[in-house]
Formats: C-alpha cells, sequence, structure tokens
C-alpha cells in the first residue's frame, strides 16, 4: 500500500498538466492559451475563434477562420434520430437531464460512432459545439409544445442559438452580449465537469461518454447549477429594498448563498467584473434594474460579513434574465459554452493519455469474521 495524503474535495491536488487554461486565483486572472480573457473580449474576439483557441493553442488566421466556421455550420442541424428521441421523453423534465440524454442519443446515431480514433473525436468535437445549441433551444420549444426551429448559416454561433430559440434574429447588442458569456463561460482549467471529462476520456472511453459525464456534472447547484439557484433567490427576495434584510438573515441561518465563493479565486473572479456590467447594461435596456439593484446589496453584505465574492453564476444570473431567458435553460446555456472546453481538455487527454485512478483512504473496519446467515 502506497503512502497516501487524504485532501477533501482534492483540493489544490493537481491532477493532470493542461497547455489549454491558465487561472491566477490571488490576481483574478483567467488565461485562455496565454491571452487574457479581458484582451479577448476588448479585441472583439469572437466565440468561434476562441473555441479554435482552446482546441488548437493558436487564435486562427481569416482563412482558418473562415473554414473553422464552415465546418461548425455545416453541422448545426439535429440528426432525425436524436430529435425523433426527444419527443419520448417528458416534456416536464428537467433540461439538463435532457440536454444529457440527447448528447448520449447523439453519440449513438453519430456516423463516425464506431471510430474511435483520435480523427474521428475531432469531427465529432465539431458536431457536439455546433449542435449542442440546437439540442437546447429544440429541447426549450419542446417543453413549450412547439416544433424546432431550423438553424440559419448566416448568423453567428451566439446570434443562431437565441435565433433557433424565438425564431427573431436578436439585435447587435444582445448578440455580443451574449456571445461575450459564452467567451467568458468557455473554459476554467480542471473545474469539477472538465475533471469528470477526462477521467472518462481517460480509460479511452469516446467522446459522448465523456460529455455526457460532463453534462451530468455541471448540473449539480455548487457549480453550473448555481446560476439557476441565484435566479429563484433573486425571484425569491423580489425587492431591492428587502434584498439587505434578507441576505443578513439568510446568512445568520447559515444558508449557503449562490453564485458566491470559489474555490480557486480568492479576489474578484475577472468572468464577474463582465457579467456585473452586462446585468446592469441588460436591466437598463430593459427598464427594468430591480434584480442588477438586488444583486448589488447582495455582493455588498457577502463581500463585507462573509469576506467571498461573487462567482461566474451571480451576475450571469440576472443578465440571462433580462435577456429573456427561461430560468430552467440557464444551465443548459452554460453547457453550450463550455463544450469548447469540455472537447478540448477530452483531445488534449487522448493526446497525452494515462487512466486517472486515484486512492481512496480506507476509514472502514479492516477485517472481521464472517457471520453465517442464520446467526445475524
Ligand atoms: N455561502 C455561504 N458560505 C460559503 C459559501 C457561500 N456561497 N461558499 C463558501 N462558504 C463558506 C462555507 O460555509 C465554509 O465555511 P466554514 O469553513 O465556516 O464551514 C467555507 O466558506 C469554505 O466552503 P467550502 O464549501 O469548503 O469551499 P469549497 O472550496 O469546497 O467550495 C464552492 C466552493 C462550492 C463554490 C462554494 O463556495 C459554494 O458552495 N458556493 C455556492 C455555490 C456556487 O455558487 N457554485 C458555483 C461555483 S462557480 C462554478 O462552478 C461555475
Amino acid at each position: 500500500m502506497p503512502e497516501t495524503q487524504f485532501t477533501a474535495g482534492l483540493e489544490d491536488v493537481v491532477a493532470v498538466t493542461s497547455d489549454i487554461c491558465f487561472i491566477d486565483g490571488d490576481e483574478g486572472r483567467l488565461v485562455y492559451r496565454g491571452y487574457d480573457i479581458h484582451d479577448l473580449i476588448a479585441g472583439s474576439c469572437s466565440f468561434e475563434e476562441v473555441v479554435y483557441l482552446l482546441w488548437h493553442g493558436e487564435l486562427p488566421t481569416a482563412a482558418e477562420l473562415q473554414t473553422f466556421n464552415a465546418s461548425l455550420v455545416s453541422e448545426r442541424a439535429l440528426r432525425a434520430e436524436v430529435l425523433k428521441t426527444l419527443h419520448t421523453l417528458p416534456p416536464t423534465g428537467n433540461a439538463m437531464e435532457l440536454l444529457r440524454t440527447l448528447v448520449s442519443v447523439s453519440g449513438l446515431s453519430d456516423p463516425d460512432d464506431a471510430d474511435n480514433s483520435y480523427e474521428s473525436s475531432v469531427r465529432k468535437a465539431i458536431r457536439l459545439v455546433a449542435q449542442l445549441p440546437t439540442m437546447v433551444t429544440a429541447i426549450e420549444r419542446f417543453k413549450n409544445g412547439q416544433e424546432p426551429i431550423a438553424p440559419r448559416t448566416d448568423l453567428s454561433h451566439a446570434g443562431n442559438f437565441l435565433y433557433m430559440l424565438s425564431g427573431q434574429a436578436p439585435d447587435d447588442y444582445t448578440t455580443r452580449a451574449f456571445e461575450i458569456a459564452l467567451i467568458l463561460h468557455a473554459d476554467h482549467e480542471l473545474n469539477a465537469s472538465t475533471f469528470s471529462a477526462r477521467v472518462t476520456a481517460a480509460t479511452l472511453s469516446d467522446i459522448y461518454s465523456a460529455i455526457t459525464s460532463a453534462v451530468g456534472t455541471l448540473k449539480g447547484p455548487l457549480h453550473g447549477g448555481a446560476n439557476e439557484q441565484v435566479m429563484l433567490m433573486l425571484k425569491e427576495i423580489g425587492d431591492p429594498a428587502t434584498a439587505e434584510t434578507w441576505i443578513r438573515k439568510a446568512l445568520a441561518d447559515k444558508r449557503r448563498i449562490m453564485g458566491f465563493g470559489h474555490r480557486v479565486y480568492h479576489t474578484e473572479d475577472p468572468r464577474a467584473t463582465h457579467l456585473r456590467k452586462m446585468s446592469k447594461e441588460m436591466g437598463e435596456r430593459n427598464g427594468n434594474t430591480s434584480y442588477y439593484e438586488m444583486s448589488q446589496a447582495i455582493e455588498r453584505v457577502v463581500k463585507a460579513d462573509k469576506k467571498l465574492n461573487p462567482n461566474v453564476d451571480f451576475y450571469s444570473a440576472s443578465m440571462y434574465y433580462m435577456m429573456g431567458l427561461p430560468i430552467h435553460l440557464f444551465t443548459p446555456v452554460f453547457a453550450i459554452s463550455r463544450i469548447s472546453g469540455w472537447t478540448a481538455h477530452v483531445l488534449e487527454q487522448y493526446r497525452n493519455n494515462r487512466l486517472i485512478r486515484p486512492r481512496a483512504e480506507y476509514t472502514g473496519i479492516k477485517r472481521r469474521a464472517y457471520v453465517a446467515l442464520k446467526d445475524r
């Protein structure tokens, strides 16, 4: 038995090496392949460029981007088997569970399903990034008893998602704000869902199995599911005037405040900086800043009393709500962005694989005599 040291929640344990994403938790920096997210956003980088960057390690040239965009656009439509399966599922089901099921079913009908080579996994990764928005919008329309809207080929990844939800092409401000949110959620080093994806890939299982694991992991309220919980909290509070009293009571009752705290950041989460601003702007554009104001009051109290900062899920909640997204789609929307990071990590795992198999510190009874059934 090797010498083992238990670390609860694997805190600060380094489990893989990776060139994809760097987080400086003390400085509050998030870097994709050497590029600070603030610079990518200031430079008007598109989500598609970020996906290319995460996968290939370099920003694309204009010609490379054109080819890459064309490959994504050509894979946007769902296969008939996937849509048929959706219609056999309960429309009242949880949207993340429906998404997890569609990802899994897509693997079965993927033309490369039987081929687990690296090249085939890249083709599947393109389909996954291209089709997750189509799955999420089909799920939403199915829930509302509506037929899915076919993807358009002339809209960006962000714009096409919003179009497929409502049938209306979004305005430029909303498209860019949503695209920035997608860029901010694209990757985050070895977060819980990415770790799940890598553990699955490291058994040399297929990429659809890895992404199915990741979707299931993202759903939890301590991870991506927190954005929906934040909005439910804001709705429960209901009025900026009562937000401070509400949150003080919640803290006194030792409640966990969703959208606050982070395992890695010990300062402002750099994603929250952008999302706070977009939440305010989106509220102003809709003539309703009450959720932004409630969020500000909560942030002031939680920072002062608990020394906890808002994470990516806190201001994205009020931003998405003001965009008109239903609350149950907040976590699926996280997934349509994080699929870029998940696939980048799965491909990196395949390139330099070793089975991920840690140990448990056994705390049970070490040895005892068997007792026959009749004597128990
Ligand atoms: N509200 C109240 N107290 C908190 C919160 C919070 N949101 N977060 C941490 N704490 C407190 C804990 O109660 C604990 O206090 P104690 O030591 O007195 O018991 C201490 O801070 C440490 O908390 P842990 O849960 O051990 O910290 P950990 O690093 O394991 O958890 C996590 C990080 C899960 C993000 C946590 O901060 C949390 O539950 N936040 C709320 C859920 C959330 O927003 N999740 C999204 C994270 S971002 C993402 O995944 C996309």
